[in-house]
C-alpha cells in the first residue's frame, strides 16, 4: 500500500467514525447537540431536578406528574398523567429528556411545553429530571 492511500483510508476513518459512533443526534432541524448523553446523575444534580420540577413543571404538569397542575386547564392538548404506565412504557428515556431540554415543538409535540435551553450545559440536570418524570410510574 503506498503512502497516499494510507493517508487516504485515515482521512476516510476520521471522517465516518464520528458519524457512526455518532448515535445521539439532536432533533431534526435543529443544531442542539443531543440532550443527557447518558450523564451521571449526582446527588446535587437530583436536588436540583427535584427543585426545578417544583418550580417550573408543576404549574402545568402537577406536583405528582398528574397532568393537573393550576395551569394545564387551559392547555390544549393537556400534559398527560406520567404515573401512566402504558405511556412510560411507550417512551425512551432520549425522548424524555430532548423534550424537557429542547420543549415540545423539537419532538412534534405542543410548543406549549416550553424549553428549558439554561440546562444545555446541564446534562446530569436533564438526566435527573428525567429520572423524576420516570419515578412517577406506577
Ligand atoms: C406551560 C406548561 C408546561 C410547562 C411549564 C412544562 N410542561 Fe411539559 N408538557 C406540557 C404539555 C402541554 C405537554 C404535552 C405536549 C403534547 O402532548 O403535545 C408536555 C409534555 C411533556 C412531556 C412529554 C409527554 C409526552 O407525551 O411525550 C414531558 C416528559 C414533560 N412535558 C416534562 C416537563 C418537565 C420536566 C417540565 C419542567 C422542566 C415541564 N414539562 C414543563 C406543558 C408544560
Amino acid at each position: 500500500m503506498t503512502i497516499a492511500t494510507r493517508n487516504i483510508i485515515a482521512v476516510l476513518a476520521l471522517a465516518v467514525g464520528p458519524i457512526l459512533g455518532c448515535k445521539d443526534r439532536a432533533p431534526s432541524g435543529t443544531a442542539a447537540p443531543a440532550a443527557s448523553g447518558g450523564a451521571t446523575i449526582t446527588a446535587e444534580a437530583r436536588a436540583e431536578a427535584t427543585q426545578i420540577f417544583s418550580l417550573r413543571c408543576t404549574p402545568c404538569h402537577g406536583p405528582t406528574g398528574a397532568g393537573d397542575g393550576p395551569a394545564s386547564a387551559s392547555l390544549s392538548p393537556r400534559p398527560r398523567n406520567f404515573h401512566d404506565a402504558t405511556w412510560q412504557s411507550s417512551v425512551t428515556d432520549e425522548h424524555i429528556e430532548r423534550i424537557i431540554q429542547y420543549g415540545g415543538a423539537a419532538v412534534g409535540k405542543s410548543p406549549t411545553m416550553p424549553a428549558n435551553p439554561d440546562l444545555n450545559d446541564r446534562p446530569a440536570v436533564v438526566a435527573a429530571l428525567r429520572e423524576h418524570v420516570r419515578s412517577f410510574r406506577q
